[in-house]
């Protein structure tokens, strides 16, 4: 019966892939090999079964289940209120351009302006619009495999090449820089990090970064988006080792705000001309009562940051324990983000197989590792922006699938 479903499931990919193949004609070679997310098939999957009735928990996704904090919610409908609803500067409101300044200044000690900022709908323009601004046809980016799922499709889509670099899991997936070193060539144009890290929830310490900073000749580009969600130690800003890089930040995982699209780029001075332009031209600017409710995020939320990170800390700590008792290795804990990618290679030889197998027996939904590269499989990625009680509930599940296994 499982394997039906899940050839089923195959079939209706190769069949996509066949019309995809007459597609390729039309769709212009640069994105035509965009993927989807494995993880939005588990998710597809689990949502047909949640309309059969079957109850499903949910330690797939990768978004908050915190509400967005009040005083966030209050700030948008006072200005949608006072008729803060028309296009904002196409670098966004200066107040939020210097909240956000303001912001790095009080973490990380750095001195950032407000020309150095563009506000986006989101962190995944903001990618976007670093990749066309910074890649010529051909350079290179160094990515780490495994990596958050979408980055080669922002690489590829302008032009640009991955160069991926196989981290180890006993590294916590981090680099080493002899890996980069070998992995430089005179076409390499940056080096891509992203701390704390999705999937593996790792944070690079300050001597990583340093070492990272050290690769001179190219940009450093520095996924900041989980900063703040770090429940041991500190995460570094890749600022506070150079100013040779670009950081892409945003709203949605701290403040619990994925569906308002609000993010923003830092970037050096040299681009401050061009990123205004590409925006004014590609997006005019991003929602000008979200940035309102942006400005109220940064001022005033901190009680409720406080409040969700600790419930976030408390569930990691309780998810870690749980999966080792399983059977599954961390080989490196995670401190930060929301997610545990557990090694399961002694009993999973095939992620995406093995997720849907899980979905199907005991109705939970785990992301399948190889959806963040090939450095991945044999992985889950368990998420823990889910209750307490449906996290016990989910893994005395899985301890039941591996008893049956
Ligand atoms: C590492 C990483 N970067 C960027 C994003 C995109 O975030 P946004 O909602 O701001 O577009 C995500 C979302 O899951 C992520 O995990």
């Amino acid at each position: 019966m499982i394997d039906v479903k899940f050839c089923v499931n195959i079939l209706l990919r190769n069949m996509d892939n066949s019309n995809n193949n007459n597609k390729k004609k039309m769709i212009s070679r640069k994105v035509v090999g965009v993927k989807s997310f494995m993880v939005m098939d588990v998710m597809a999957r689990a949502e047909q079964l949640e309309k059969e009735g079957k109850d499903i928990i949910h330690l797939e996704v990768g978004e908050p289940d915190f509400e967005t904090p009040a005083v966030v919610r209050e700030a948008a409908i006072e200005a949608i209120r006072s008729g803060k609803t028309h296009y904002t500067h196409a670098m966004g409101l200066l107040e939020l351009r210097e909240e956000i300044c303001a912001m790095y200044h009080r973490e990380y000690g750095v001195s950032v302006t407000p020309d150095r900022v563009l506000v986006t709908s989101g962190t995944s323009p903001a990618m976007l619009l670093m990749m066309l601004a910074l890649l010529e046809p051909d350079d290179e980016v160094i990515v780490s495999n495994p990596h958050y799922a979408c980055y080669p499709n922002f690489i590829e889509a302008v032009g640009g090449r991955l160069a991926e670099v196989r981290t180890l899991p006993d590294d916590g997936f981090r680099y080493r820089p002899e890996q980069i070193r070998a992995a430089l060539t005179p076409k390499t144009k940056a080096i891509l990090i992203n701390s704390p890290s999705n999937p593996t929830g790792v944070v690079m310490s300050r001597k990583n970064l340093e070492e990272i900073a050290a690769f001179g000749g190219q940009f450093i580009l520095s996924d900041e988006i989980y900063h703040g969600l770090v429940y041991e130690g500190k995460a570094h800003s890749i600022l506070e080792f150079t100013d040779r890089a670009f950081v892409i930040n945003g709203f949605s995982k701290l403040y619990a705000m994925t569906g308002w699209r609000l993010g923003y780029l830092i970037f050096p001075k040299e681009f401050s001309g061009v990123m205004e332009r590409l925006h004014q031209n590609f997006a005019i600017s991003a929602n000008s009562f979200v940035q309102a409710a942006g400005i109220a995020a940064l001022r005033s939320a901190g009680p409720d940051i406080e409040r969700m990170q600790s419930t976030y800390n408390e569930r990691r700590v309780y998810m870690i324990r749980r999966l080792r008792e399983l059977g599954f290795t961390i080989h490196v804990e995670p401190t930060g983000a929301f997610y545990v990618f557990a090694d399961a290679r002694h009993f999973c030889a095939d992620s995406y197989r093995e997720a849907f197998n899980i979905l199907e027996t005991v109705r939970v939904g785990v992301t399948p590792g190889i959806d963040f590269g090939s450095g991945g499989e044999g992985f889950l990625r368990f998420s823990y922006a889910n209750s307490l009680d449906n996290i016990k509930e989910g893994l005395n599940r899985i301890e039941a699938y591996l008893r049956e296994k």
